[in-house]
């Protein structure tokens, strides 16, 4: 293997940089050229691309966001786009592609392997979605991230003894509401997972005010939605004052946790690793602390299994 290029795809995560800097100063280190994809998929099928060198990842490992910029993009859905993105590598030289991204990312990875180029994806969104790895890049620093703004908004809702709801990201998947739940010390949490209605929230709440508890936090996750509509209901209902704060992309920014940056530089390591030995159509993820690696096709089939016992820990603490 002599090329290969990068690209980051879909919702930035923090440490993506980290991933990047792991890919170009292994490949790098092995005599390997490194070719960074700006704007994702869209600016593979444009051919924005450019040589990257040691000092194109110096003073990056700290920073959020993602240095290749990234986009979302639905034409690589077609059979035709994709034929010409693959054309656009041969051309390049372009022996094998590392994609950081969520699963619409790793959807791409593997049509372009099915082109024959070597493929292998990196698990970047703060989503932790993805059921064949324990963790996303970006999952750590954006829990931790809700947990400071819960920390926040505890100190205001408990002066007034108001109820908190906070609607945090995550589509289909509530890992980041149960685990910034629980550090957060949430009275209830709702995930797309399970079934919780309206109404059992709300008892939840009233309980916590008959315990004398000064405040209620009450975290939502984005695949549920209706933080707003919840914290009328709240109000209507029970007579106590409630407000809500849906986070948004401030959950996508910021310096990477230590544990993000080193997940990235293992799993950064292992995908240039995977290349060298020939693989593709692999993706790269962490089970139990151990760096693996798995069939596209297989991981992208998966299904995510919900943690019941965590949910179960959190739900017993409030
Ligand atoms: O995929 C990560 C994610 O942050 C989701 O949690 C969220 O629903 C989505 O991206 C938001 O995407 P966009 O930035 O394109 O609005």
């Amino acid at each position: 293997m002599k090329k290969i290029a990068i690209l980051t795809s879909g919702g930035d995560a923090p440490g993506m940089n980290a991933a990047i800097r792991a890919v170009v100063r292994t490949a790098l280190k092995n005599d390997i050229e490194v070719i960074g994809i700006n704007m994702g998929y869209e600016g593979l099928i444009n051919g924005d691309f450019h040589p990257m060198d040691r000092r194109a990842v110096s003073d990056i490992i700290q920073k959020g966001g993602t240095i290749l910029k990234t986009a979302r993009c639905p034409e690589f859905k077609d059979p035709v786009v994709r034929e010409k993105a693959a054309q656009v590598l041969r051309i390049y030289g372009i022996e094998g592609l590392i994609v950081i991204g969520g699963d619409g990312s790793f959807m791409g990875a593997k049509g372009l392997s099915d082109l024959g180029i070597k493929t292998i994806g990196l698990p970047g969104t703060i989503d932790n979605d993805l059921a064949y790895t324990d963790y996303t890049i970006g999952f750590d620093t954006a829990q931790n991230t809700i947990t400071d703004a819960i920390n926040k908004l505890r100190d205001t809702s408990s002066s007034h003894q108001r109820v908190s709801v906070v609607e945090v990201m995550g589509r289909n998947c509530g890992d980041l509401a149960l685990y910034a739940g629980l550090a957060g010390g949430a009275t209830t949490i709702l995930v797309p997972e399970k079934k919780m209605t309206k109404e059992e929230a709300i008892r939840e709440v009233m309980e916590g005010r008959k315990m004398k508890k000064n405040h209620n936090l009450v975290v939502v996750a984005e695949g549920v939605g209706g933080a707003r509509e919840l914290a009328q209901d709240i109000e209507e209902l029970t007579g106590i004052e409630a407000r809500a704060t849906v986070l948004g992309h401030i959950q996508r920014g910021g310096v990477p946790t230590a544990f993000d940056r080193i997940l990235a530089a293992r799993m950064g390591h292992r995908a240039v690793e995977l290349l060298m030995e020939g693989k593709s159509a692999r993706v790269v993820g962490i089970k139990a602390n151990k760096i693996i690696d798995m069939d596209i096709y297989e991981a992208l089939a998966m299904e995510r299994t919900f943690d019941e016992e965590l949910y179960k820990i959190a739900m017993d603490m409030s």
